[in-house]
């Protein structure tokens, strides 16, 4: 595997493998890397000739309360599982090649950034517009995998691409999650052991408004309702947002006749929780999702 640092160098790599008509497939990440990434990297893999990871924690998607400076940076593990996962090159920009003396430039996808996430972190969507920008025209990728974990950044980022005819195919994977239904986060080592076992109340919140849909409630007030009183029982959690929405434009639904996603924040100590499960009104296989009750990945 190749570590890459240069922008330049980088773009010259995929520059040559594009005029020898490689396929390159792209996961850009902030590094501490986990099986959410490794199952990016494999659905990616099976996808392409040549596979580029970025490892870039990125400080304008962080506001200056945030943490951009505790961030984990397990670099030696984050090249092993590459390596592991057959990564052709890992791409390990500093900050100052990524935004140089004079950089002015910023990105903004204002509707689907302003919301939900947007509202409570408002630096964070323009920070990631605008590195995913910078990435895509320095790895210059045929195919770019995110996970729907994010589930705001990967409606952001279809939409970046689109307006700005990016040409870059945009592929979203299911959230992995551990054993009791957690999405794993990079972030999930700031827990404390005790709140590690509230952690997953989220998915089951989201999980009690899937069922409310499944079983036929359409007013999205009932099935916000169903996600709020889970999570309310347990103390400790603090509730961000907790919305039913279109799963294109992110806008809040009053009710629910066909896809949706239900979206949820909270904060658990000193850590903010996000998460999210699409639901479609009536559907069969929800309800046969939700009578399994595993906690395993969930299609877009
Ligand atoms: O999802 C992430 O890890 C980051 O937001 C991304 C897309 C790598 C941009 O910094």
């Amino acid at each position: 595997m190749k570590i890459i640092r240069s922008l330049t160098a980088m773009t010259a790599w995929s520059e040559r493998l594009r005029r020898e008509g490689v396929t390159i497939g792209f996961v850009p990440t902030m590094g501490a890397l986990h099986d959410g990434h490794r199952a990016l990297i494999r659905a990616a893999r099976l996808r392409c000739d040549a596979l580029v990871v970025s490892i870039f924690v990125n400080p304008t998607q962080f506001s200056p309360t945030e943490d951009l400076a505790r961030y984990p940076r397990p670099l030696e593990r984050d090249r092993a599982l590459c390596r592991e996962e057959g990564v052709d090159v890992c791409f390990e920009p500093t900050a100052a090649a990524m935004y140089p003396e004079g950089f002015e430039t910023v990105v903004t996808v204002p509707e689907i950034g302003r919301r939900w996430e947007g509202e409570v972190r408002p630096h964070h969507f323009p920070g990631v517009a605008t590195v995913v920008t910078k990435l895509f025209g320095t790895v210059r990728p045929h195919l770019a995998l995110f996970g729907q974990k994010d589930y705001q950044q990967s409606a952001l980022v279809r939409r970046l691409v689109e307006d700005l005819s990016l040409g870059v195919e945009i592929i979203v994977r299911p959230t992995v999650r551990e054993r009791d239904g957690l999405a794993m986060s990079s972030r999930n080592v700031y827990f404390s052991s005790g709140e590690r076992i509230v952690a997953p109340t989220l998915y089951k919140g989201l999980q009690a408004g899937a069922e409310a849909v499944a079983k036929g409630k359409t007013k999205a007030s009932d099935v916000q309702a169903a996600m709020a009183k889970v999570i309310d029982r347990e103390r400790g959690l603090t509730i961000d947002y907790l919305a039913v929405c279109d799963p294109l434009t992110l806008e809040l639904l009053s009710s629910v006749t066909s896809k949706a996603v239900l979206l949820g924040a909270v904060r658990l100590g000193s850590v903010r929780l996000i998460d999210n499960l699409i639901v479609t009104a009536g559907s069969k296989r929800m309800q046969r999702k939700l009578s399994e009750r595993l906690p395993r990945g969930e299609g877009v």
